[in-house]
């Protein structure tokens, strides 16, 4: 009975404590999964991270695109349902607060509010060029999207992508000087980006 106890304790702990740091284990509705293919615009051999993969639905949906999936997940029973049906992803029994997202070409959130802004302050000015990150239902309070995907009755998915090398170089071209509309646009565009790790 004792050992029946344990086994159950170490099934749900993690996952109250992955509810109680981020959030609880809430999926994304299989018929949202296209709008985030769409507004990702995922290619073959983007590297696709989901930030609490759940039972893993959005990273086989990506690996069917070709991309190369990976989740973090503390819950044990996500966790192994996603090692079990999900093969072509690789999960990591992890906390995404210490991850390392450097390789990302997409990044997908679905937690409360306040672990969005966290990740935000995290993920600012760390991520490459280009890098796409994708936020449901929540934004990230303090960043700029490029595109919010807004439908009735649904909740909205928030697009942000990270200045790349032709913004950076422009926005640095403005401060030698340039100040019309589009300088001013870029300029705070970039340090908006970039100072929110900061606050
Ligand atoms: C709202 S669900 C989203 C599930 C999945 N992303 C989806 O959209 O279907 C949040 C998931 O994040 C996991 N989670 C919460 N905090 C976490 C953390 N710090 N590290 C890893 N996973 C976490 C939970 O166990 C839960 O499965």
């Amino acid at each position: 009975m004792a050992y029946v106890f344990l086994f159950i304790l170490i099934l749900l702990v993690p996952s109250a404590i992955a509810g109680f740091l981020a959030a609880p284990y809430v999926p994304t509705r299989k018929r949202e999964i296209g709008r985030f293919l769409k507004l990702a615009e995922i290619k073959k051999g983007d590297i696709v991270y989901d930030l609490g993969c759940g039972d893993g639905r959005l990273l086989a949906a990506a690996a069917k695109q070709g991309a190369r999936a990976i989740g973090y997940e503390l819950s044990f029973l996500n966790y192994l349902f996603c090692k079990l049906f999900r093969r072509s992803a690789e999960i990591r029994l992890r906390n995404f607060f210490r991850g390392d997202f450097h390789d990302a070409d997409v990044i997908y959130m679905f937690l409360s509010q306040r672990a969005h802004n966290k990740m935000g302050k995290i993920l600012a000015g760390r991520l490459k060029p280009g890098a796409r990150v994708i936020c449901y239902a929540w934004p990230i309070e303090g960043w700029e999207a490029a595109k919010i995907d807004r439908q009735i009755n649904r909740l909205g998915m928030f697009l942000y992508i990270t200045p790349n090398y032709e913004t950076l170089l422009f926005a640095r071209h403005c401060e030698e000087g340039r100040s019309d509309d589009a300088a001013i646009s870029a300029k705070t565009g970039l340090l908006r980006f970039t100072s929110f790790r900061s606050q």
